[in-house]
């Protein structure tokens, strides 16, 4: 019998889905239908959360109630707050923080919205802990810097209330348009690990914030969202150690080290949320502090033309670029997974949603190699 183990689940179909579609061979991403190129420069966040949960773009008048909704949703309790103040004081990680902040929106929702067959209660609930994580966020780390919270500003659209909670000042256009950009090409992506956890969560008919906190929890790990931080620390590395970019990247794949925001399950060329960031990143260089983007484009053109890794399918993807973005910001490093988060629960409740339509528990198969016919001994005689 052909071996049909597939280990880490490669390859394997197991959902139908309108959300996303990734062509790894072309570079190609796409949200129902459009381009992401279209999208993250036409577009706002909101009307991608629209797209991906209502299916289609919303007109004006439908836009800007969604996002009012949303805006007038961002307040958090202050149970979740002084939790992020004690979790700020313990120097939790920040996922761990999201993750115990999302897993307490829970107590506060609505009464009549506790039936999880209710598919339009749990959008309710999907648009108010995709509102609220920004300010979670924020608070936590405004309680790491010693400061109060800023309170959320209901006239700011998402992305740009998240940095100014976050600093306390009101971003510059740049800043909130590029971090705009930024959370519409996190926001979905097919399949991956954290979305189809997600999904499992969501096959057992759990509630969505379970789904949202099983998300956070698989998108920490260094080989999925994590990997932005890496790329990140590894360019402050590079600066600290005082060698030329070069030298020093030759040195670590000769050592046989992995170049975190390169490789990928699906695309085997770069991945064209890459090129978006690549630009965002270059913008940002020209106008600020040029290094970080200087040496990102070495170990590309190092890794790629020298090591010939892009020849082999192994590429940059999302998170290659988008460490140098965030910095040149001003977004603390341990913050680029959380802020990933919060763009991904948009792609993570639109999976649930979806897959609850026509629902299946999740349940593969395991081949047992274990041994057979053991017999039991008692405690006593072993
Ligand atoms: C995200 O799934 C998604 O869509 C994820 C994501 C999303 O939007 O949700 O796109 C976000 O998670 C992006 C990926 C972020 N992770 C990293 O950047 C970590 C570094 N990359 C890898 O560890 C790796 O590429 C994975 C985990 C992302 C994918 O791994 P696979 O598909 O299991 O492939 P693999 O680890 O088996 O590697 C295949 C080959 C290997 O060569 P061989 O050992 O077979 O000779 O590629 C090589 C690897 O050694 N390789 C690398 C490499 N990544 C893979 N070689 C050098 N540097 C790297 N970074």
């Amino acid at each position: 019998m052909a071996d049909d183990l597939k280990k880490g689940l490669e390859g394997v179909l197991v959902a139908e889905s309108d959300l996303s579609s990734i062509d790894g061979d072309e570079g190609r991403l796409i949200y129902r239908g459009y381009e992401i190129e279209d999208l993250a420069r036409g577009a706002s966040y909101e009307e991608v959360l629209y797209l991906l949960w209502h299916g289609r773009l919303p007109g004006e008048d439908e836009l800007a109630e969604f996002a009012d909704a949303m805006a007038t949703e961002r307040e958090v309790d202050d149970d979740v707050l002084a939790t992020m103040e004690r979790l700020a004081e313990a120097d939790e990680r920040p996922m761990a923080a999201l993750r115990t902040a999302v897993s307490m929106f829970s107590a506060y929702e609505p009464e009549d919205e506790a039936d999880p067959d209710d598919l339009e209660a749990t959008l309710r609930k999907g648009r108010r802990i995709t509102a609220k994580i920004p300010t979670a966020l924020a608070a936590f780390e405004r309680y790491r810097l010693g400061e109060e919270p800023v309170d959320p500003d209901p006239d700011l659209g998402l992305a740009a209330n998240f940095l100014y909670m976050l600093t306390g000042e009101q971003p510059d256009d740049v800043a909130a348009e590029t971090f705009d950009q930024a959370l519409i090409l996190h926001a979905d992506h097919g399949l991956n690990a954290s979305t189809f956890t997600s999904m499992v969560i969501g096959s057992t008919m759990a509630d969505i914030y379970s789904a949202v906190t099983g998300g956070v929890a698989a998108l920490s790990g260094p080989l999925h969202g994590g990997a932005n931080q890496d790329v990140m620390e590894v360019l402050m590395e590079i600066d600290e150690s005082g060698k030329d970019p070069l030298e020093w990247v030759e040195e670590a794949t000769d050592e046989g080290r992995r170049i975190p925001g390169f490789g990928h399950r699906v695309y085997n060329v770069k991945d064209p949320r890459a090129k978006i960031l690549q630009e965002r990143s270059k913008e940002l260089a020209d106008n600020g502090d040029d290094k970080w983007y200087e040496i990102t484009t070495t170990i590309e053109d190092y890794l790629t033309e020298e090591k010939g890794l892009v020849e082999k399918g192994i590429a940059p993807n999302v998170d290659f670029y988008s460490g140098s973005v965030y910095y040149q910001l001003g977004i603390p490093i341990d913050m680029y997974t959380p802020i990933f988060a919060m763009s991904r629960a948009g792609g993570w409740i639109a999976h649930v949603l979806e897959y609850q339509e026509d629902n299946r528990l999740i349940r593969p198969r395991a081949r047992y190699t274990g041994s057979e016919d053991e017999e039991f001994v008692p405690l006593g005689e072993r």
